[in-house]
């Protein structure tokens, strides 16, 4: 089986405690960061934007893995640049120009992905699979944390590792959304290469997310 890379969303982190919580996942054992950006628009939650990512960097070597669920994305996307981030990953519903937004991405010197909610078809990667190095396959909802792992989007992870794998470019493909120790092994088994997990690794206080991670790792060996 694939190795699996392991993204904790600070999402479900302690807020008033971010740089310290990101020192904590990386000690963990945590492969990227995964940072959740929302504009209270684009999805009904508000988190924060560039500057705090910019406080947050520091804190740890690993890959920030950004997904932005806010719109419009262009204007921010030098921001995130400055601000760190290597992964930036944006919805195709955020603006009218996907493939423009892509290129600006990769032009500032980030790793551009695409986000793909749930019932969004997987045929809309199709003309843009060559711009990009990450597919995020949203098994929720995108806004808020703790929800359950819709399983129909299993079969869209699977024509995504098939979309892949044609392209013969080592393209993330990362699930995010109600992952856990149960839910981890079938997006494994459908093809995915990172899982994003936010109340499974944070759960229970700091002393426990190692072995929360662990049990992630564990559950896809
Ligand atoms: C949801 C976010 C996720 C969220 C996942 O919009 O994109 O990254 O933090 O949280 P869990 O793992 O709790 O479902
Ligand atoms: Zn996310």
């Amino acid at each position: 089986m694939r190795d699996v890379l392991i993204s904790p969303s600070i999402l479900s982190a302690d807020f008033a405690r971010l740089g310290d919580e990101i020192r904590a996942i990386d000690a963990a054992g945590a492969d990227m960061i995964h940072v959740d950006v929302m504009d209270g628009h684009f999805v009904p939650n508000l988190t924060f934007g560039a500057p705090v990512v910019e406080k947050l960097r520091p804190h740890s070597d690993k890959p920030f893995d950004v997904h932005l669920m806010i719109a419009p994305v262009d204007p921010f996307i030098d921001a995130f640049a400055k601000a760190g981030a290597d992964i930036l990953t944006v919805h195709p519903e955020a603006g009218p120009h996907i493939h423009r937004t892509l290129q600006a991405i990769r032009a500032a010197g980030m790793k551009p992905g695409v986000a793909i909610n749930p019932g969004t078809p997987a045929e809309i990667v199709d003309p843009i699979i060559d711009d990009i190095d990450m597919i995020l396959v949203m098994s929720v909802n995108p806004g808020f944390g703790g929800q359950s792992f819709i399983d129909s989007q299993l079969r869209k992870i699977e024509s995504f590792r098939r979309k892949i794998d044609k392209t013969g470019r080592d393209i993330i493909l990362e699930v995010d959304g109600g992952l856990n120790p149960e839910t981890a092994p079938k997006a494994i088994d459908a093809g995915v290469s990172a899982i994003v997990a936010g109340s499974a690794v944070f759960k229970g206080g700091a002393e426990h997310y190692a072995g929360n991670i662990k049990a992630l790792r564990g559950a896809v060996k």
